[in-house]
């Protein structure tokens, strides 16, 4: 019912979170693309561009595939202009977006503008000269405080743990918000908004459709760089300066047809977070109060009601606990910055309820994320042994915080046991629990009851459906939720203790039987046709 061919196909569509390095790792189409190295690459996404269309998703979402050290997985970038060898070649990326194309599937890139690889010509150059020039004028270096500057320049704190600075043999310090191997650019620099804008144009041009854009409120910095203060402004984030930025890229976008800006914004202050989607600015910004929302149904109604428009709903992605373990804790909601892998995991429940939240999410209106194994139902890894974690966060809080690599398992695609077909005889990069054997690609495509199948029957009913029609409520009792969306779809979820009455309409989908007396269990939820 919705045409993603026409202007604005972002707006209905169902984007499809792909993290490369752990998506298949396939043969080598062109030389240089490693098969069976344990990494996911091009060439093994573009074998499986089959299964994506089948899924019935819209586009796809790239992590970085750009050239890197890896030392935040891809997020530090040496090179915006390129494919990293270890992922394929250029020239493979060329050929998936038209083989993408072909099945109707948009292509998402991530853009990382607040900061590079410690590895990138630019930062090396600055590395090479004086205090003062103008390529340390593209970065924040800054003299220390203290007796011989030996203290850094301000208190910030990096996000990934540890002072926010990085002391250079010269005695400067340069500002990472991230990591250290990820130096912060100078937005203040016009090189920097030129090389963006032109990066922008250099992946347009090659057919890409839209950027996902990283950290996109960190860019701009209050100059004076002040330390932070409790109850004050933070001077790292949310700047009003910031939104000349994505005036400008909203400009370049409009050169072309139909490409999308989207902004990854954390922001707890909806009104903050919708200067964002101005109309001279980014097209949508991910929804995250939804995802951090508990499974609660006043909670759930709450977040939905003050969502940004146009909406995107995302219920997980790389950074965050997957939702199936989220929703099996005692405490269902998610903080980035509190992640707590202590409390037990009833991982059947979690599964219940992933499965309700899966048609709650899939029916509400505009656009919905959906990240790579979340339709085969996989659950946070949160045994991986210590020696073979890799994220940053994990090192730099000294194993405070478990960090991000539970969600970012490679896929299992067949088989009974690890690799499950994400490689030919190769060990993938993070382990794969052996108990994974029963949410295979293969396996739940064979399982009417599987989550897969659950997904494909939700993806392609929402496409028949579920048009630009709005919401409307609809009264119901307590935990329950009842919308309409337009004339033809009525979704019910139960998220209280007892059953609920089945409203009027023709049963299309439930995530869970339904009771004997056709009422919709705890943690159920319904997909009726009214018309
Ligand atoms: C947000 C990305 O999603 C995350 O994975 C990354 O570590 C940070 N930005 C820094 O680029």
């Amino acid at each position: 019912m919705h045409d993603i061919t026409a202007g604005q196909w972002w707006r209905g569509a169902a984007i499809y979170e792909l993290y490369l390095r752990s998506f298949a790792n396939g043969g080598a189409h062109d030389a240089g693309a490693c098969a069976g190295d344990g990494t996911g690459n091009l060439a093994g996404v573009r074998e499986r561009l089959p299964y994506l269309a089948d899924l019935g998703i819209d586009a796809i979402w790239f992590s970085p595939w750009y050239p890197s050290p890896m030392a935040d997985a891809g997020y530090d970038v040496a090179d915006f202009r390129d494919i990293a060898p270890e992922f394929g070649t250029l020239a493979e990326a060329d050929a998936l977006v038209g083989e993408a194309h072909k099945l109707d599937i948009k292509i998402i890139i991530d853009i990382v503008p607040n900061h590079c690889s410690d590895q990138h010509p630019w930062f090396q150059e600055a590395l090479r000269s004086q205090p003062g020039s103008p390529e340390r004028a593209r970065f924040w270096f800054r003299p220390g405080r203290g007796p011989d500057g030996a203290l850094p320049p301000n208190n910030w704190q990096s996000i990934f743990g540890g002072p926010a600075w990085r002391r250079i043999p010269d005695g400067e310090w340069y500002l990472h918000l991230f990591a250290p191997e990820q130096p912060d650019f100078n937005w203040g620099n016009p090189d920097v908004r030129s090389e963006f804008e032109d990066i922008l144009r250099f992946w347009f041009d090659r057919g890409v459709d839209g950027i996902r854009i990283d950290s996109a409120a960190l860019l701009t910095k209050d100059p004076l760089l002040p330390d932070t203060a409790p109850g004050l402004p933070d001077p790292a984030s949310d700047r009003d300066d910031v939104h000349e930025i994505y005036r400008a890229w909203r400009r370049v976008a409009d050169e072309y047809e139909d490409k999308v800006l989207i902004g990854e914004v954390w922001l707890p202050d909806a009104d903050r977070l919708a200067r964002y989607t101005r109309p001279d600015e980014l097209h949508t910004v991910f929804n995250f109060p939804y995802l951090n929302c508990p499974w609660d149904a006043a909670a759930l109604k709450k977040v939905i009601d003050s969502s940004p428009v146009p909406a995107t709903w995302v219920l997980s992605n790389h950074d965050v606990d997957r939702h199936v373990s989220r929703y099996g804790r005692a405490n269902t909601s998610f903080d980035l910055q509190g992640r707590d892998h202590s409390q037990p995991v009833d991982l059947v429940l979690g599964t219940r309820r992933a499965r309700a939240a899966a048609l709650l999410t899939m029916a509400l209106p505009d656009a919905v994320y959906i990240y790579q194994g979340e339709e085969l139902g996989l659950w946070e890894v949160e045994d991986i042994p210590d020696e073979l974690r890799q994220d940053p966060i994990w090192h730099r809080t000294g194993g405070r915080d478990p960090g991000r690599d539970g969600s970012r398992v490679p896929l299992p695609w067949s088989g009974k046991e690890p690799p499950f077909g994400f490689c030919d005889g190769c060990q993938p990069w993070l382990p794969q629990p052996k108990e994974w054997r029963d949410l295979t690609v293969e396996h739940e495509s064979c399982d009417p009851g599987s989550m897969l199948q659950l997904y494909r029957a939700a993806l392609r009913i929402r496409r028949e459906r579920l048009g630009a029609g709005p919401m409307t409520w609809l009264p119901s009792a307590d935990g329950v939720l009842v919308f309409d969306r337009g004339d033809r779809l009525r979704c019910v979820v139960n998220i209280s203790s007892v059953p609920a009455e089945l409203p009027a309409g023709t049963l299309l989908l439930a995530s869970n039987l339904l009771g004997a007396d056709g009422t919709v269990p705890t943690d159920t939820a319904v997909w009726l046709a009214i018309s």
